[in-house]
């Protein structure tokens, strides 16, 4: 078997569901299938509902997670229409993952479009069913709007110099693929490479991914959601990857347990050990958030 992605903060996830009833959890983003693996290795009475909006994903999952035959089941959708599709109260679900952002392996799929270290088509849409791609938008919108994406997604210093950049460029070329971009990042931020230093196109690339997905569209929503749609003591666990992602979850936890709807099973997020960051640099930026339904 070969997950190729390492799951985030795994130790963490099993310590906070050790305290559920152990039953039914829902893996809202099961990616590679590393932490249902993990779940249902450790709680051996366990199923797991499998969630992802990528094909792909739950391609990969499938495979990871044959050998748990009927405990685990999946559906491509987005977490978002977890509560529509399902009726978690009736299930009696014991606890709900979530793990949003994209998997090492989508991440290192160059025909995705996800990363700017390998070359590929400028696509990015984890649901592969939706119209618009990164290309579409970086050839066919306008200024003021490019601005806005790389500031509100990638909080971009460069934002105004980029999109000016790119409306002059692609009078004469169309946005195509995910090198042509990074070059342009390179020359617009004046990019000489430094140990530790992030590049630049980092957080262009996560601008343009949070857009095209709608990354953030929902979730504050779909956490209010969760009192009335879990049992008193399911428990819900949260990774997010960046400050904005951060934000909507802390502020909708404190919102819950302001209401005495939920209580905070750790009042500050917890990250990864040093042995977690030595193992898996990629989880650097992971924050894990939980509660538990009053
Ligand atoms: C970081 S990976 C999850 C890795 C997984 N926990 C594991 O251990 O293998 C993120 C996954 O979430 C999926 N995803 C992101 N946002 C989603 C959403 N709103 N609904 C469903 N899946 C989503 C992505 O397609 C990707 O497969």
């Amino acid at each position: 078997m070969n997950f190729l992605h390492y799951p985030v903060m795994n130790k963490e996830v099993l310590e906070i569901f050790q305290g559920s009833a152990k039953k039914l959890f829902v893996d809202c983003t099961v990616g590679a299938g590393g932490h249902s693996y993990h779940i249902l290795s450790v709680f051996p009475d366990a199923r797991v509902i499998a969630i992802d909006q990528d094909e792909d994903s739950i391609a990969l999952a499938r495979e990871n997670l044959k050998d748990f035959g009927r405990r685990v089941s999946f559906h491509l959708g987005s977490f978002c229409d977890l509560f529509e599709h399902f009726n978690c109260r009736q299930l009696a679900v014991s606890g709900i993952l979530v793990d949003p952002g994209i998997s090492t392996v989508q991440l290192k799929k160059s025909q995705r479009g996800f990363s700017h270290t390998v070359d590929g088509p400028l696509d990015m849409r984890k649901d592969r069913s939706m119209e618009l791609t990164a290309a579409d938008v970086l050839n066919s919108y306008p200024e003021e709007k490019l601005v806005e994406i790389f500031r509100r997604y990638g909080e971009c210093v460069e934002a105004g110099r980029l999109a000016k950049k790119i409306i002059e460029k692609r009078l004469f070329v169309r946005f195509q693929s995910t090198v042509q971009l990074r070059l342009l990042i390179e020359d617009v931020t004046h990019w000489r490479p430094r140990p530790g230093l992030l590049h630049p196109a980092a957080k262009v690339f996560q601008a343009l991914r949070i857009f095209i997905n709608h990354e953030l569209d929902g979730v504050e929503s779909w956490l209010e959601k969760i009192p009335l749609n879990l049992r008193a003591g399911g428990r819900v666990i949260f990774i997010t990857y960046h400050s904005l992602e951060d934000r909507l979850v802390k502020k909708g936890f404190q919102r819950l347990q302001l209401l005495k709807k939920v209580k905070l099973l750790r009042p500050f997020p917890s990250f990864p050990g040093a042995e977690e960051l030595a193992q898996n640099q990629a989880s650097r930026s992971a924050k894990i958030r939980a509660l538990e339904v009053a």
